[in-house]
């Protein structure tokens, strides 16, 4: 049996995504990897109290209380005390420095409410993505994980899953729709494809 990967799940908000991704563990979707540590940017998150629910060791790097630097090497000290192996964004809405992210080849995942390359990069989060989706007309959209590089959603990609657009859409009603059919379910099958990638590279 291989050692299980160490990962660390960054939030900022109501955390159905981390939620997922707790529910995978359980149920033995996710059998290569252990959420070890949740990474807040931000003190009120739910997302914390669904961690601390589940057993999960819980920190704050609260964003809108330090300067970019200062909350980068916050984290940097976290994942280094804990021996992070893969660091799994799941609805975190800041977005990591290129410094940052060069440090973590391969081991920063990131879920996406759309069809990447359609709306996403610097701006397009939460139910943003949704209005323009809904804005522009397209009748299917989605999600995507993939890996985090410097460029902002532009790292290369994991898996996607399609949702169907309704007439009578809202960008609340599409959000639900591509987190129930599409996020909660790609996102923890992505985390168990790395983990089992990253186990196998492993020096025996
Ligand atoms: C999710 O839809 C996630 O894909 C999106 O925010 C929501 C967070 O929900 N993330 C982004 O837009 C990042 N660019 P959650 O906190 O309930 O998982």
């Amino acid at each position: 049996m291989n050692d299980l990967v160490k990962i660390a799940v960054f939030v900022s908000g109501g955390g159905t995504n981390l939620q997922a991704l707790i529910d995978a563990e359980k149920s033995g979707i996710i059998k290569n990897g252990k959420i070890t540590l949740v990474i807040s940017s931000n003190p009120e998150a739910y997302a914390l109290v669904r961690a601390s629910e589940n057993g999960i060791a819980t920190a704050v790097a609260d964003r809108k209380k330090c300067s970019g630097e200062e909350f980068e090497s916050e984290i940097r000290r976290l994942l280094e005390e804990n021996g992070i192996e893969l660091i799994v964004l799941a609805g975190f809405m800041s977005i990591l420095s290129g410094k940052f992210t060069s440090l973590y080849p391969d081991r920063i995942i990131n879920v996406h409410p759309s069809l990447i390359p359609s709306f996403c990069g610097k701006g397009f989060y939460g139910l943003r993505v949704h209005e323009a989706a809904l804005n522009y007309g397209v009748k299917v959209t989605g999600a995507t994980v993939h890996f985090v590089n410097e460029i902002p959603d532009g790292g290369k990609i994991i898996m996607q899953k399609a949702v169907y657009i309704n007439d009578n859409d809202t960008p609340q009603s599409l959000q639900q729709r591509v987190m129930r059919e599409a996020e909660w379910i790609i996102l923890p099958q992505a985390v168990e494809k790395v983990c089992e990638t990253i186990n196998k590279g492993r020096v025996k």
